[in-house]
C-alpha cells in the first residue's frame, strides 16, 4: 500500500511531533509517513526532533513574510515540493486563512488541548486553555483532534479523550497530564485514521 505523505507543522517544543515519530517507529502510524516538518518559528526544538529522526525540515515564518499570502505561498511551496497529502498541525501557532484551509479541505488536522466545544476558539491556546478550565472548575477536560476549516477549532471532530482534573492542579500540571494521557495518544491515532482513509482513496 502506498503510504499517505504527511507534513507536520510545528512552532514549539514538538512533543506531539515526537509522539508521531515514535508512533511511526512502533507501527501505530503505519498508513502514513512523515515526509516533512515545517516550523513557523526559527530555532524551534521541534526542528531538532525532526532532524534527529532524519525528516526533512523547513522554516516558514509569518514574521519574516511580507504578507499572509506570501507566508502561505511559502508553506504551499514546501508542501507541494514534498507531495504532502495530509497536514498535521501539532502546536503550529500561526493563523491560516480561509483560502488555505479551503485548498486543503479535509486534509488538515489539529490537536487542541480541551474537549471541544469547551475552552476553544479565538484566544484559547497554550496554557490559557488549562487556566480557563481550572477557572471554570470543570472536573474533566481532555484533548480533541479535529479537521481544520475556517472557524478556529470549528472543524469536524475526529477523536477525543477525557482527562481528570485533580484538586489543586496548576495550569502547568494539568497541561502535562492532558499531553501525557490524551494528546500524545490521540494525535498518532487520528493521523493513522485519516492517513488510512486517504491511502484507501488512492485505490492502493
Ligand atoms: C499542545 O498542547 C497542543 O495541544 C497545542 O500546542 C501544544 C504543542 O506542544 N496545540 P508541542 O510543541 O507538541 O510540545
Amino acid at each position: 500500500m502506498l503510504k499517505t505523505k504527511i507534513a507536520v507543522l510545528v512552532s514549539g517544543g514538538g512533543t506531539n511531533l515526537q509522539a508521531l515519530i515514535d508512533a511511526q517507529k512502533d507501527g501505530v502510524l503505519r498508513s502514513g509517513e512523515i515526509v516533512l516538518v515545517i516550523s513557523g518559528v526559527e530555532g524551534a526544538y521541534a526542528l531538532t526532533r525532526a532532524e534527529n529522526a532524519g525528516i526533512p525540515t523547513a522554516v516558514c515564518s509569518r514574521r519574516d513574510s511580507v504578507s499572509q499570502e506570501a507566508f502561505e505561498a511559502s508553506i504551499c511551496r514546501e508542501l507541494e515540493g514534498a507531495c504532502a497529502e495530509l497536514i498535521v498541525l501539532a502546536g503550529f501557532m500561526s493563523i491560516l486563512s480561509e483560502d488555505f484551509t479551503r485548498k486543503y479541505e479535509n486534509r488538515i488536522i489539529n490537536i487542541h488541548p480541551s474537549l471541544i466545544p469547551s475552552f476553544c476558539g479565538k484566544g484559547f491556546y497554550g496554557l490559557r486553555v488549562h487556566e480557563a478550565a481550572l477557572d471554570y472548575g470543570v472536573k474533566v477536560t481532555g484533548a480533541t483532534v479535529h479537521f481544520v476549516n475556517e472557524i478556529p477549532d470549528g472543524g469536524e471532530i475526529i477523536l477525543q479523550k477525557a482527562v481528570e482534573v485533580l484538586p489543586g492542579d496548576t495550569p502547568e500540571e494539568l497541561q502535562r497530564r492532558v499531553m501525557e494521557q490524551a494528546e500524545w495518544v490521540l494525535l498518532p491515532k487520528a493521523a493513522e485514521l485519516v492517513s488510512a482513509k486517504i491511502a484507501a482513496g488512492k485505490g492502493e
